[in-house]
């Protein structure tokens, strides 16, 4: 089992749009019993996959193990693909966590969750506290996605520089570039620059997610952002045999 977080620092920059694809190829490119786990209290993950956000206060009750989180699953209508859906008492969880004092509870919890799944995806918020302190303990990659820029290499860094702080043994990291428009001569150049970073385009397709609430490779396989999806995908399998 591996736990592929999607984190950054910031918000807007594609994170729930590619822990949805992602968690999808998971599950049908694949075929590996794949588990998304929304921690934003946005709740985007499940929108994206066609659920609504549930109207209960249960999901941060995992954390105190008042609530089975086998019990908050949901089964999407994609084959081996489950989703874990964020709620209104995410808001708490970090003053939840600060209570608790306990370092890996999530980690614990997805070390349990292995018996069901092979992956789990984490759609996390932008944010540098408890709640991303557990993520990247029990992560065993994280994913950053960087909007194209020449200031893309020093996002990173601030990035791994902020985790090095506080985890000296954090998992890797593999920053792959969102929404790149290649008509962009800036785009074009950072993904010169940037060799080997995966590459997510800009596209409508996958703006579409949001509408369709399909994951891209759903609704349009044979499109070039859903084979770019593909390959990140793939990518990270290779990265996770490492
Ligand atoms: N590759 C892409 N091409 C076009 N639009 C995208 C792409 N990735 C994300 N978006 C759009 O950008 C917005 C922010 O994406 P989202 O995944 O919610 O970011 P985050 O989770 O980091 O806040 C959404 O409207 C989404 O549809
Ligand atoms: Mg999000």
């Amino acid at each position: 089992m591996a736990v592929i977080a999607v984190y950054s620092v910031k918000g807007g920059v594609g994170k729930s749009t590619l822990a949805a694809a992602l968690a999808w190829s998971s599950a049908s490119v694949s075929r590996r019993r794949t588990l998304l786990w929304d921690l934003d209290v946005q709740g985007a993950a499940a929108f994206l996959l066609g659920h609504d956000r549930p109207r209960g206060q249960r999901a941060a009750s995992v954390f105190t193990r008042d609530t089975d989180p086998a019990g908050l699953v949901i089964h999407t209508r994609w084959d081996r693909l489950d989703l874990l859906p964020a709620d209104d008492s995410l808001r708490e969880v970090d003053t939840l966590f600060a209570r608790l004092g306990k370092r890996r509870r999530l980690g614990k919890l997805t070390d349990a969750l292995a018996k069901d799944y092979e992956r789990i995806v984490l759609d996390c918020p932008p944010v540098l506290n408890e709640l991303s302190n557990q993520v990247i303990r029990a992560a065993d990659l994280v994913v950053v996605p960087l909007p194209p820029s020449p200031l893309s290499r020093r996002a990173l860094e601030a990035i791994r520089d902020e985790l090095s702080r506080n985890h000296p043994k954090h998992p890797p990291i593999l920053p792959v570039l969102s929404m790149v428009d290649m008509r962009r001569r800036l785009h074009r150049e950072t993904v010169d620059e940037m060799q080997g970073w995966p590459v997510v385009p800009m596209s409508t397709h996958i703006e579409q997610m949001a509408a369709r609430r399909e994951p891209v490779g759903a609704f349009a396989p044979s499109t070039p952002a859903a084979q770019a999806m593909a390959r990140v995908w793939t990518g990270i399998e290779r990265k996770l045999c490492e």
